[in-house]
């Protein structure tokens, strides 16, 4: 799969198969983590893959936004050291496993972990040393039925050339269109 189906493919899965994910699978999701950007190349990561049921059914009952855990096949638990970028770091590798688990079919549903009130539990759960924080679990599993990305904001709405463009938030397309014209022949684009 390219990179750029990966990114207009991925979209979060909460409902899983009664099916394993390969170890060989779950191997290549961490080495997708571990290859990600991080800043002043420290590499603070680490990542605990979770595939017993026990402890997949315990994180279900304790993470109220990641009940669907119950069902994954696997959860990947992306800690950082706490340094400078720990949390830009943690994302950039959490991501990579979004787009990898996409490209291999699986389905996958960051959860929160930093600033989370289960954080510290998580931490402990896992005999986690002082010094780490909990960035994200990665739920994984194959999904239960076909979906799709949900609609996101289009591009003509974020982008911005050169400098930030105050646009009026209205939902209307039809407004939308009309104000996305007049911008694209603004005397500043031509
Ligand atoms: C930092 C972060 C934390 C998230 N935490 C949760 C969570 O705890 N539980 C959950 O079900 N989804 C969580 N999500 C997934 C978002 O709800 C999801 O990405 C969003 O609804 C957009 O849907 P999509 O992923 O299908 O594009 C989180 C996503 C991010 C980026």
């Amino acid at each position: 799969m390219q990179t750029f189906d990966a990114i207009e493919k991925r979209h979060s899965t909460r409902e899983y198969k009664d099916r394993p994910v390969p170890k060989e699978m779950l191997e290549a999701l961490v080495d997708a983590g571990r290859r990600a950007p991080s800043a002043r190349a420290i590499e603070p990561w680490e990542f605990v893959v979770i595939t017993e049921r026990k402890i997949l059914d315990a994180f279900a009952a304790l993470i109220s936004t990641g009940t669907f855990l119950n069902q994954a096949s696997a959860c990947i638990v992306v800690l950082c050291e706490d340094v400078k970028y720990y949390l830009e770091d943690g994302s950039a590798a959490t991501e990579n496993i979004l787009l990898a688990s996409t490209d291999l079919g699986l389905g996958t549903c960051w959860i929160a972990g930093d600033k989370k009130e289960y954080a510290a539990d998580v931490l402990k759960f896992l005999d986690v040393p002082d010094g780490y924080k909990l960035i994200s679990l990665v739920a994984v599993g194959w999904p239960a039925r076909a979906s799709h990305q949900h609609k996101k904001r289009k591009l003509d709405e974020v982008i911005h050339w050169n400098r930030f463009v105050k646009r009026p938030v209205i939902k209307d397309p039809r407004v939308c269109r009309i104000l996305a014209e007049a911008e694209k022949n603004s005397p500043s684009k031509k």
